[in-house]
């Protein structure tokens, strides 16, 4: 039996992930809940390889359908070592990213076929799936030029898929907003262009709501 959540951010590049993941876990802690935070691609030693290899170099380094495996196989890492022992646990485990970013960004964005993506989750995830998937949305060129900030400040040279085309950060904007439709039980959508006080009063109040008052 499952005890602990598993929440789920996602959203384009620049929408403030980070900020409110941190934020939320502070909320939760101090309301007396276990809780880990962690990201995708990543949140296990061997998903973390895998991550080096797929947010860094050429934009046309990975033929799509390889990345799908090779996010697949981190996933997989993933949830073994990481997100169902916490669960299992208690702990509340929020996620940067998880599979909704896969059928974004290549399935969507890439145009890797919808049911080839459901068939790996079929086999890697099988029946589970976030409690909650909160979905920030913001403005794509608006987005990116957040993300552009941040990197000129980190020297990251984790900017891969942002170096991606705009038609591209625009199709798998409209491609989360879809998902969202298609699930709605699961998914909330959270306008990110607000300060980030607002936005996790939004996101603190939906939780609230979706999972504590349930
Ligand atoms: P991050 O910048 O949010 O840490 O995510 C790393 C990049 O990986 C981001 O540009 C989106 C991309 N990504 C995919 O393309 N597909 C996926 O399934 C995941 C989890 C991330």
């Amino acid at each position: 039996p499952r005890s602990g959540k598993f929440i789920t951010f996602e959203g384009g590049e620049g929408t403030g992930k980070t900020t409110q993941i941190a934020r939320l876990a502070d909320y939760l802690r101090a309301e007396g809940h276990d809780v880990i935070t962690t990201r995708e691609p990543g949140g296990a030693a061997g998903a973390d390889s895998i991550r080096s290899l797929l947010v860094s170099g050429a934009t046309d380094k990975w033929d799509p359908l390889s990345e799908c495996l090779l996010l697949f196989a981190a996933r997989r890492e993933h949830l073994n070592k990481t997100i169902w022992p916490a669960i299992t646990q208690g702990a509340w485990v929020l996620c940067d990213r998880f599979a909704d970013s896969t059928f974004a960004y290549q399935g969507y964005g890439h145009n890797v076929p919808i049911p080839f993506i459901e068939q790996l989750y079929d086999a890697v995830v099988g029946d589970f799936a976030p409690d909650l998937t909160l979905m920030l949305d913001i403005d794509v060129e608006v987005g990116l030029g957040r993300a552009n900030t941040r990197n000129a400040d980190n020297a990251s040279r984790e900017d891969r898929f942002e170096r991606m085309d705009l038609s591209f950060h625009e199709r798998l904007r409209q491609g989360f907003l879809e998902i969202a439709r298609n699930a709605p039980e699961r998914c909330a959508v959270i306008d990110a262009d607000h300060d980030p006080d607002i936005v996790s009063d939004i996101i603190r109040a939906m939780v609230n709501t979706r999972l504590l008052a349930a």
